[in-house]
């Protein structure tokens, strides 16, 4: 099974993964490789995915785009076709989507049986997103019925979150500056998994919610527009005391970090009581065994 978002493996297919991820498995790769291409820095991922992979007994060869050069020394597909004779799973960290989608389209037509799974792209992060599902459910017992405000940029966090969020029952509510919120098709593609809103004023969105999540202005490939992001942002967009006050008795502060303090967060909130992003970064490692072990038991 590949996994290049929450959308494309379905209810199923995620119910399927958070019972994995918290299920005792047994060490499914037995030796086997699994291939961590990164065109981007990361902490959480890397680590969370070398550990899971060793857990699940396979052996994680870790790779950088110095490396590989990724449609520069060699184009996505021979990468994907070449790593695929070595590796039973194939997990990768790109700037743009579509190279995720053109490694699964030369793999297949190469007759081979490895899985792809998205690490981060411009557009997700469902590793991250299954994360964030299993860190709000130990909180509040069950993600049905929550409501999730998610303040700030509208990017490939928010995306995967939210289309996990709506796909198992909770409600999300998104606040971003209108420059930088969700485009027509992405909003309608939401819509038609649940109860969602988008809008402009922060504090509409946390009203009464239980999680109040936010994530960096700039993401990595974005950092010429880092000035004018923060511009745009200001402090409206910051998630502080006071927004954080409007929330439930019982809200969350979420981050899929590395977090700015300053910027989309004060110091305050981050460091609170309120504040679960520890256990976010934690949950990184089973989320991503359960995905593993989904995509290597799944056709
Ligand atoms: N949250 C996350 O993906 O962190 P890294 O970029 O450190 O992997
Ligand atoms: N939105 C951020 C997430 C980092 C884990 C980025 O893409 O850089």
């Amino acid at each position: 099974m590949d996994f290049l978002d929450i959308a494309s493996i379905g209810g199923k297919g995620l119910a399927e993964v958070l019972g994995y991820a918290r299920a005792d498995l047994e060490p499914i790769l037995d030796g086997a490789g699994v291939a961590l291409v990164f065109e981007k820095p990361s902490l959480r991922t890397r680590n969370s995915c070398e550990i899971a992979t060793v857990s699940l007994g396979g052996h994680p060869v870790y790779i950088t785009n110095a490396e590989v050069g990724i449609d520069d020394r060699e184009s996505a597909e021979d990468i994907a076709r070449t790593l695929a004779g070595y590796h039973r799973v194939i997990a990768a960290r790109v700037f743009d989507h579509r190279v995720l989608e053109r490694m699964v389209a030369s793999i297949a037509g190469q007759g081979y049986a490895v899985p792809v799974i998205n690490l981060l792209s411009d557009q997700s992060h469902p590793c991250q997103a299954v994360a964030d599902i299993l860190t709000i459910s130990e909180r509040f017992g069950a993600i049905d019925g929550v409501t999730i405000a998610y303040v700030g940029d509208s990017n490939n966090v928010a995306h995967s979150l939210a289309q996990a969020a709506l796909t198992l029952g909770a409600k999300v509510r998104i606040a971003s500056p209108p420059q930088y919120s969700f485009d027509a098709s992405v909003r309608a593609s939401l819509e038609s998994l649940g109860e969602v809103s988008f809008g402009e004023d922060p504090y509409d969105a946390v009203l009464g919610a239980e999680v109040i999540y936010t994530d960096t202005w700039t993401s990595m490939g974005q950092e010429s527009e880092a000035a004018a992001r923060r511009e745009a942002f200001g402090t409206r967009y910051q998630v502080d005391a006071k927004m954080m006050a409007l929330g439930s008795h019982d809200a969350i502060f979420m981050h899929c970090l590395p977090a700015h303090r300053g910027e989309e967060v004060t110091n305050e909130v981050i460091e609170s009581k309120a504040s679960v992003v520890f256990s976010q970064a934690a949950n990184r490692m089973p989320a991503f065994k359960g995905i593993l072990y989904a995509s290597v038991v799944r056709p």
